[in-house]
């Protein structure tokens, strides 16, 4: 593993056992309405193919399931017309994590089930075959992802002609003023929150670094524009804290 893969895997697998409950505290449970909006943008449809990269502890993969099995309900599909969610992640503790929620989940319409499968790799190198999903998101991901020009490159090659890209990420505050607030907390306050409610100090002061050394919004659409993607466009969550960047495979 190359070194920035090898650290970041160090972090997610020192994290896991936390990471649900310190992103409830860190954002004071915001990340659950950027995440709900990402599935509003994704309109889940049960016939189609799902790859969730970077997926963690499956929290897009469960709220995709969830919407293409309502979706599924309120249109009367026939009965076993279900999704495939592919969960590619590069840390194993992450995606024991998910499959452990899995097991847990409400099923309301069994009939609607959707299939979820689990792949430990990297996004860089997807050991998935070309022109296979409807829809591929990285939430929260791709700045971590060591080459993320790579990444774009491979989700442009695993989408189906008209299949759609979704990236959900920290990005840059654009409202004057807000910025330096944000950075006061991120940089004063959740390193200390790390260490208060997971015992990790270190990997939550990579998590706010990180956020500052990745591409501002303008860049990542380049970057897509470059992997192929057409219709590029991206929309601010909480002013600039985060953004969902949109892409088509045409
Ligand atoms: C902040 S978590 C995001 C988890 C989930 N998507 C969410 O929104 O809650 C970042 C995830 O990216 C994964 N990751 C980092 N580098 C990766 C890579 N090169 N390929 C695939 N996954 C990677 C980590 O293991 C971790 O699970």
């Amino acid at each position: 593993m190359e070194e920035k893969a090898s650290m970041v895997h160090g972090v997610f697998t020192s994290v896991a056992s936390s990471y649900d409950r310190m992103n409830d505290v860190m954002s004071f449970g915001v990340h659950r309405l950027w995440k709900a909006h990402l599935i509003n943008c994704i309109r889940p449809r049960a016939s189609e193919r799902f790859l969730d990269v970077a997926g963690g502890t499956g929290d897009i993969a469960f709220a995709i399931g969830r919407a293409a099995e309502q979706e599924a309900r309120r249109r009367r599909l026939p009965i076993d017309t279900r999704a495939d969610v592919t969960v590619c992640d590069l840390t194993e503790s992450m995606l024991v994590e998910g499959q452990a929620r899995a097991q847990r989940l409400d099923v309301p319409y069994p009939q609607y089930q959707t299939r979820y499968s689990w792949l430990c790799g990297t996004a860089t190198g997807l050991a998935l075959p070309d022109r296979q999903f409807d829809c591929y998101t990285i939430s929260f991901g791709l700045r971590n992802v060591d080459e993320p020009q790579k990444a774009l490159n491979e989700a442009y090659r695993v989408l189906k002609p008209g299949g759609r890209f979704f990236c959900l990420e920290f990005s840059q505050v654009v409202l004057p003023g807000f910025d330096k607030l944000y950075d006061a907390y991120s940089f004063n306050v959740i390193p200390r929150m790390g260490q208060l409610v997971a015992g990790d100090r270190e990997s939550y002061q990579y998590l706010v670094e990180s956020i500052r050394k990745f591409a501002k919004q303008d860049a990542l659409e380049d970057m897509m524009r470059q992997a192929g993607f057409e219709r590029v466009s991206h929309t601010n969550l909480s002013g600039g804290i985060a953004a969902i960047h949109t892409g088509w495979r045409l």
